[in-house]
């Protein structure tokens, strides 16, 4: 039985700030950022658009060829939660009025959980093969102002359907994975940024790939060869080709450097102009490649290399499906993202300094475009959100 991913969407905020626009302000040369670390915008989200929204936005297109009555679970994937103990996925729940029979909860990993929450969706799918799994990955990526990672921040949400009919990537049973104890990229419960250590949680996320690979390979008997294309975590997408040359070179495979180009390049357009969204990027990576290949994909193989910072390293592969291309929302993405509105900087620094207040009063939120779905307001500590449309 293959088990894999039916349908897969993305939603992003509806605001972007150009990085040319950032290295003004910060006296950086431009090329710093669109060459050298390969990031073009930045989504920043408005007030009233949080992980919950963005979520409930990118489920709706997901779900859109989906027989609601066979959804039995909502997993959900974040590191920028809203709550210590409700599961976000309770509220994306409801505002997409799911059924009642249905297991919702909330998984943590840094940017990892979305592939923690994928492969347990596969599991529970294997269990019961007649329902269909929604599994959601969405963050807020946000460092400190000024900082290091500032020009690596963020939004974005990606929704994908699990089921025994996977109409675009059926996910292979081997998987290779990774774990050690490392401060790489870490946010404490009392901070809104994360706390980073750049240079150091690239060498990680390398070693990583490296371990989980072995592993990978020691499971599956698989070489390099085997794969046609790859998706990496994107923190940046100056990222992938430093995981693909170091996989490259583990492999020996160092001759064939131009055409290990082709092998990620389809899957960085999404990301070059979102920037990172944690939990999501690897799945919009893949939304990207499906979206952008233009070679017909049908029955290769694809790697998937996912990180979550502290660390956790998975990879994992999976087999592009007949007909896949019917499946896909490329037009409504290129929408999405054709149709955002460009920040000042001034306008950034306002959103940026946007916070939700914590007084327990009766609080409403200015209205932006959030799609279609809104956090109204916050009263007596309860996020209050509402379906526009
Ligand atoms: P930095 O230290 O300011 O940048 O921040 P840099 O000086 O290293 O420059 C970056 C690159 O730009 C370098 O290229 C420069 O040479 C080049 P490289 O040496 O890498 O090949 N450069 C230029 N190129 C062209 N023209 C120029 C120019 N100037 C410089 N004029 C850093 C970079 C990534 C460290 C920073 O943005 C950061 O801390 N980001 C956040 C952390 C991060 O993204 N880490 C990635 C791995 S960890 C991960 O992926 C997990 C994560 O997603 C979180 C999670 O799991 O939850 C982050």
């Amino acid at each position: 039985m293959n088990i894999g991913i039916e349908s897969l969407s993305f939603y992003t905020s509806r605001y972007y700030l150009d990085l040319k626009t950032l290295a003004r302000a910060r006296t950086v040369d431009v090329d710093k950022y669109y060459l050298g670390i390969g990031q073009e915008k930045m989504a920043i989200p408005p007030p009233g658009e949080d992980v919950i929204t963005m979520s409930a936005n990118a489920a709706c297109q997901a779900l859109k060829k989906i027989d609601y009555g066979k959804i039995a679970g909502l997993l959900f994937a974040t590191e920028s939660g809203i709550d210590q103990s409700k599961a976000g996925g309770i509220y994306v729940h409801r505002l997409l009025e799911l059924p009642k029979n249905c297991r919702v909860f909330e998984l943590k990993q840094a940017c990892y959980s979305g592939t923690a929450g994928l492969q347990l969706a596969v599991a529970m799918i294997a269990r019961h093969p007649e329902k269909k799994i929604l599994v959601v990955a969405a963050d807020v990526a946000r460092y400190a102002m000024a900082g290091s990672g500032e020009a690596t921040q963020g939004a974005g949400a990606v929704a994908m359907i699990i089921s025994a009919e996977p109409k675009l990537i059926a996910i292979e049973p081997e998987a290779g994975y990774y774990v050690e104890d490392v401060m790489d990229f870490w946010r404490p419960n009392y901070l809104q940024e994360a706390l980073v250590d750049g240079k150091y949680s690239i060498r990680v996320y390398l070693k990583a790939l490296a371990e989980s690979w072995h592993h990978y390979c020691q499971v599956s008997g698989r070489t390099f060869s085997d794969f046609y294309r790859f998706c990496y975590h994107l923190p940046f997408t100056r990222m992938a080709e430093k995981a693909h040359h170091h996989l490259v070179k583990l492999t020996g495979n160092e001759s064939l450097a131009e055409l290990t180009l082709t092998q990620f390049r389809d899957s960085l357009s999404y990301n070059r102009i979102i920037g990172n969204s944690y939990t999501a990027s690897l799945y919009l990576g893949l939304a990207s490649l499906l979206e952008h290949a233009a070679e017909d994909l049908t029955g290769k193989r694809i790697g998937f290399f996912s990180y979550g910072s502290g660390c956790m390293g998975e990879f994992f592969s999976g087999i592009v499906q007949q007909d896949y291309k019917n499946y896909l929302f490329t037009e409504t993405h290129r929408n999405i993202l054709n149709d955002r509105t460009e920040l000042t900087y001034q306008d950034y620094e306002n959103f940026y300094n946007f916070v939700y207040p914590t007084d327990g009063g009766d609080h409403k939120f200015p209205e932006y475009e959030t799609g279609m779905f809104r956090l109204v307001g916050i009263k007596e500590h309860k996020r209050i959100y509402e379906r526009k449309v």
